[in-house]
């Protein structure tokens, strides 16, 4: 018996010396400790035994079978810790992502850069506006039902959150004499339902020149000089009348699809052409409104949606997902 606990004690300090993972760990554990585990037999054994060996033999046994158990868990430890520490070299590296601006702010960067280089100046003005502004200087006569088209969210008295930034024209021809070249970005309100197109809040890019002799021209010369700029050499743009009460006559400019290259594709509806802007000749009305002297003045204004213009350029095709911040579609773009 003392015997076989020594061979017992030589073979599974080695053994346990041998191990590498958990697995075998546990092998080893079960052949040791087991319901069957040689240990465990062997302590049944000293039933057997004489009476007068039984106190030493139990108490060795007892002893080795503390300092195996106490092994085996110093072990299983020291597995444990290995593999936390163990490095994977062939692991493919976590990619690291910088810090961006988000997808307007670049766009609305790079649109009044191109038109700064154009000699326009940047203005600003406010989001909460009166209704002379937003409306009435920009001729919309108290009933003109292009008010309906622009349902505004009212304030107190005669405030409202502005539909648009063309009340940042009215309050430049206010401040300055002509001539003006100006360009206005910022945030505008309307009562609309969130859809794939529509946000009550909005971002638009207002332009403004006024001087003696401009003309029709200019306006497209300028306008085109924006979008091969902002688009590519390689698009074309093209105009088709409209209507906005503060110019005459009116344009809307559309681009050749960049989808498809005017070929014809959903995202241009089969047309070839995407609507990108609002524009006109400055109307002698709003002129007279801000005491600039229509014979002597003329100028041409423009509009544009940030969101829509984002989209077109990123092909992204639901203007919710600009407002919700989801990390995966911020990474993409
Ligand atoms: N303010 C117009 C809109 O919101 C856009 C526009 C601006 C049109 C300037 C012409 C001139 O639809």
């Amino acid at each position: 018996m003392w015997e076989k606990l020594a061979q017992l004690k030589k073979k599974y300090l080695s053994l346990l010396e041998k191990v590498e993972n958990q697995e075998e760990l546990e092998s080893l554990r079960i052949e040791i400790l087991g319901r069957k585990g040689v240990l465990t037999s062997l302590l049944k054994g000293i039933k057997d035994l004489p009476p007068e060996l039984k106190p030493e033999v139990g108490k060795q046994a007892n002893q080795f079978k503390a300092l195996i158990t106490s092994l085996l868990s110093k072990k299983q430890e020291e597995l444990k810790s290995k593999k936390e520490h163990s490095f994977d070299y062939t692991l493919p590296a976590f990619p690291i992502y910088k810090g961006k601006l988000h997808p307007l702010t670049r766009v609305t960067k790079e649109i009044l850069d191109i038109f700064q280089h154009l000699g326009f100046q940047v203005f600003t003005g406010p989001e909460i506006e009166t209704d002379h502004y937003n409306f009435q200087s920009l001729n919309f006569p108290p009933d003109h039902p292009a008010r309906d088209v622009q349902d505004s969210f009212h304030l107190k008295g005669e405030y409202l959150l502005r539909t648009q930034t063309s009340p940042v024209q009215i309050r430049v021809m206010e401040k300055y004499p002509p001539p003006i070249r100006m360009i206005s970005p910022g945030r505008c309100f309307r009562r609309d339902t969130p859809d794939a197109t529509h946000l009550p809040m909005f971002h638009q890019i207002e332009g403004l020149a006024v001087d003696k002799n401009i003309r029709f021209t200019d306006l497209k010369g300028v306008l085109g000089e924006f979008v091969h700029a902002f688009f590519g050499e390689e698009v074309k743009m093209r105009f088709t009348p409209s209507y906005f009460p503060f110019t005459e006559p009116s344009a809307e400019a559309s681009i050749s699809c960049i989808i498809c290259a005017g070929k014809g594709c959903r995202t241009c509806s089969f047309t070839g052409w995407l609507e990108i802007l609002g524009a006109g000749m400055v109307h002698p009305n709003v002129l007279k409104a801000v005491n600039y002297n229509p014979e002597r003045y003329t100028g041409f204004a423009f509009g544009m949606g940030v969101e829509r213009i984002t989209m077109l350029k990123f092909g992204i095709n639901d203007i919710r997902l600009l407002y919700e911040n989801d990390i995966r579609f911020l990474r993409q773009i």
